[in-house]
Order: C-alpha cells, then structure tokens, then sequence
C-alpha cells in the first residue's frame, strides 16, 4: 500500500536527539533556587503552573533545591495556600502522581505582599535564595505598577523575569514594558510566554525544515502558492470576559501564537536551535511581515463574533449576552487577516492567519499549499500538494497525487499521514523547565514582542475605525460564511482533504 497512516506508540514514535546548548547566553549560573509566583491565587496560576509544576516534579525534572513562594494580596498562611493548590490540581489535574503532588506541596509557601508595593514586595522577598525567578502570572493592567514596584525593592543579580501575555496592549505600551524591564533586569533574563512555542507540533516546523534535506529547497514562492495558519476552537468565553472582552480575537491569538507561528515557517535557516540565533532569525522574518494597506483592509481582513448556538451539545448565550460583556466594545471572536511576507524568499505568497472561538469543528493547524506541477502529462487536472501540521492531535500530512488503483492512468490522492502521542511534558511544563534552566530559546525576545504589535496595530486601528464589519456566526457553526471549518486531515487514498486543494 502506497497510504500510510502511522500512529506512534508513546516513547517509540520519535528518536531523541541531544539539544546542543551553546550557552550564548545563559548568565544564570546554576539551576534556580527560588521560583516566585504572583498572582498565587489568580486563573493563570491554578489553571497552568500549579499542574505545570506538579507534573515536572512527576517526570522528576524541578530543580533538586528550587522552592516555590506564591504570593498575592490575601491574607494566608502555607497550609491555606496548599489547601487552595490542591483544589485547583483536583479541578485542572485530576489525574496526577499523588506522591509527586505531596514533594511538591512541600516545597510551595505563601507569602502575603501587595505585589504593586515596593514595600511589601521587599518585604515579602527578603531572605529567598538565589538565582531566583519571578513570575508575572498577573492580569496585563499591573504589569506595570507590579514592575515598578520590583524595581524600586530591588532584586538580587541576574533574577529572572517572566511575563505572561498579552505582552501590552499596543505598540507604544510594549515598549514602555520593555524600558521598564530594562530597568531591573538583562534581556537575556526575560522570558516573555508564548506557550505555542512550547507545543510539539509547532516546534516539528524547525524540525522537518531545518534537519531534512527535502523541503528547504521548495520552501519559498516559486514554489508554495499559500500559508494558512487556522486556530479554530469549540470554546467560548469560559468566564474569562474581564479580560477578553478588552482583547479580542487578534489580540488574544493572532497577535502571539499565530504570527509566532507564521514566523517559523517563514524564517531563514538559523545557525544553530539555541536563544540569539533562533530568536535573530524570527524576529528577521517578523520584519519582512506587512500588514494589508488601509485601502486593502475589508479585503484582507475579517472579524465576526458568535451568536447564541449549540457547540458539543452545549449552549452558549451570544457572545454580546455573556456576563462581563460590554456588547458595544464590539469585540470579535473571529479573527482573520491576510498577510505579505516581502522578502526575496516570500514575495507573492500570502499568509492567512485565522482564529475563532465557539467554532462547531475544531481545526488547529498550519497548511503549506503547493504550487502545481509546471507541465501535466496526465489527463486529469493534478492537484496541489498540501503539508500540513496539525495541533490536538499532534500530526503531521502530506497530500500527494498518485497513480490510481483501479485505473493507473488515473490520478488519486493520498495522504501519507502521522500521528504523534501527546507530548510528554505539557507546554507550561517545558516553559518552565526552560525558565529553571535559564535558556530562554522558546521566549519572545523584547523587540520581538514589539515586532508583533508593529504588525498588527494598523488592523486593530482599521478595526476601531469600523472600517471592516463586524460579522456574526452561530456558536457551532463554522464560523462566518466562508470561514470553511472542514477536518483537516484523513488518511489513505482518494481523500479530498481540505479546502481548495487546487489552489496552486
Ligand atoms: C490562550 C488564549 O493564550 O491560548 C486562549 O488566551 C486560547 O483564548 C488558548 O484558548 C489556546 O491554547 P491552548 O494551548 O490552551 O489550546
């Protein structure tokens, strides 16, 4: 048979390979000691590190010595704050190695500051060991009154920042962050969180390009007609209003992990996978990516928000209904924007990036659209090959036209098609086993993160202008008309996977 459809045994689907550390960088001089979490009774917290935490202790891979201290504005003592972990792990982990989860209670403490007080802040810091990290795991607006209290307390040398995102809400505040980090801590220090960059599938782009000799040579427009980066999910709001409804589909996903995205697939070859050469050859790519002219905005952009509907047998009030909502923000749910990569490599092929919430069929992938072939000796009309990675599963395709299995004289599709296990530590895990390790590779550097505003400033303004309409969906509908929210994948033969195969 000429379809394969592999599906990967956990541990025997994938050769380990060595990561080589050049150490470039990598000021911090031994594993961390201190990892220092406010925002301890916040989402973020009880919803991705604290099982994030606990499953790197399971996989034995926290640091021997490194102790937790979580902070925030309530009053409370260690055995409260453990009592308040272990209901959040039984809500996001429930299935988890107990005794690992005990060690780690062990190691986590509580310590009651005002993180927006310099005072209390020096207070709360006095006597952690060092090299220590501290993590922002706090809503966006007090980021900055939170980093000008840390650097007014003062930190030991070399602390580690991290900083969940959205990194800002626009360009100027962006670099305002960056001048105000650069306050108290070295860039090579900073771990700006894009969780995308941790997930497998994502990073297999740097994998199958850059340690393969087969695609580099097709990897450009001569020969690719189109990207598109789709990001659909069946979620709704899920409560989290007060943030979203201030940040909106392009904030919330396109801004960060699809043109992070966008920017592994279309870099050139770094030198070596390790922080500076990795994060040159991005940013290098981020500044060739240039948003729709004003005049090309309601052709190359698109933004809806969902309607009451149904999604996995669920209902779902409109999103304008939801509680939290101000309906006259107008925030958008869907997102879609059209990018130009103008650089030598990329010139003529465009970039789709698209994202929408309450979406009836899932699809989370990056599609790379062949061109055609330059001559057909076949009568039927061939079609364009199509790469694809996909997320949740993790998978990787390839659609082929081959002969037919009836008639050889007949062209067929084939999807060679592979499916990988769920990756063994989880993207919050990896982070930060990263962040103890102080190689910040899987970061965004800070010109970086003003790189991405730079990029989509003129769509969110264009946007506010109500230059382009704000369209609707049903909740468990595809999205708005057109969005095309077909599975992406199927294997074997004579499949007509995804949409406008023809496209080359
Ligand atoms: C987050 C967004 O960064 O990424 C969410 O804020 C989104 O809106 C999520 O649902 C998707 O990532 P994951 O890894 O949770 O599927």
């Amino acid at each position: 048979m000429l379809s394969s459809s592999e599906r990967h045994e956990p541990g025997t689907g994938r050769r380990r390979f060595g990561r080589r550390r050049t150490g470039n960088y990598g000021s911090v001089p031994d594993l961390l000691k201190t990892l220092v979490v406010l925002g301890a009774r916040g989402d973020m917290t009880g919803r991705l590190l604290l099982p994030a935490l606990v499953r790197l202790a399971g996989a034995g891979q926290l640091p021997a010595e490194m102790q937790v201290v979580a902070m925030d504005r309530d009053a409370g003592d260690d055995d409260a704050y453990r009592d308040h972990a272990r209901q959040k792990l039984d809500a996001h982990l429930p299935d988890r190695d107990e005794k690992a989860t005990e060690a780690f209670l062990e190691r986590l403490s509580y310590r009651q500051a005002d993180v927006t007080s310099a005072d209390a802040l020096r207070k709360a810091l006095d006597g952690l060991a060092s090299p220590m990290a501290v993590y922002l795991a706090l809503p966006n607006v007090l980021f900055r009154p939170t980093l000008e209290a840390l650097s007014e307390a003062g930190l030991p040398p070399h602390a580690t920042l991290v900083v969940e995102k959205p990194f800002g809400t626009d360009l100027d505040d962006a670099k305002e962050l960056n001048a105000l980090i650069a306050r108290s801590f070295d860039e090579r220090d900073v771990f700006r969180i894009d969780h995308f960059l941790a997930k497998q599938t994502v990073l297999d782009v740097l994998g199958l390009r850059f340690a393969n000799r087969i695609f580099e040579p097709v990897w450009n427009s001569e020969h690719i007609s189109r990207v598109d980066i789709t990001w659909y999910e069946s979620l709704g709001l899920e409560g989290r209003a007060n943030y979203y409804d201030r940040a909106g589909a392009l904030r919330d996903m396109i801004q960060n992990h699809l043109l992070q995205m966008l920017a592994l697939v279309a870099m050139d070859p770094p030198r070596s996978i390790t922080d500076r050469d990795l994060r040159d050859r991005k940013v290098e790519a981020l500044r060739a990516v240039v948003p729709p002219k004003p005049e090309e905005m309601a052709k190359a952009t698109r933004r809806a928000r969902y309607t009451a509907g149904t999604v996995g047998g669920k209902d779902l009030p409109a999103y304008a209904d939801a509680e939290g909502v101000d309906p006259s923000r107008g925030t958008e749910t869907y997102a879609e924007v059209t990018f130009r990569v103008s650089n030598w490599r990329w010139g003529g092929t465009p970039f789709r990036l698209r994202t929408g919430k309450a979406i009836g069929q899932e699809r989370r992938e990056i599609a790379v659209y062949f061109k055609t072939v330059p001559h057909e000796p076949f009568d039927d009309r061939d079609r364009a090959d199509v790469l694809r990675f996909t997320l949740s599963p993790d998978a990787i395709s390839l659609e082929l036209n081959l002969n037919g299995e009836g008639d050889p004289f007949d062209l067929e599709r084939v999807t060679l098609d592979s499916e990988f296990p769920t990756q063994e530590l989880p993207p919050y895990a990896l982070l930060l086993k990263e962040i103890a390790e102080g190689d910040p590779t899987l970061s965004i550097r800070g010109d970086e993160a003003e790189e991405l505003w730079r990029i989509v400033e003129p769509v969110l303004q264009a946007w506010e202008r109500d230059e382009v309409p704000l369209e609707e969906y049903p909740a468990g509908s595809g999205g708005p008309k057109g969005a095309k929210a077909t599975p992406q994948r199927a294997a074997g033969r004579g499949t007509a996977a995804g949409d406008d195969p023809r496209s080359g």
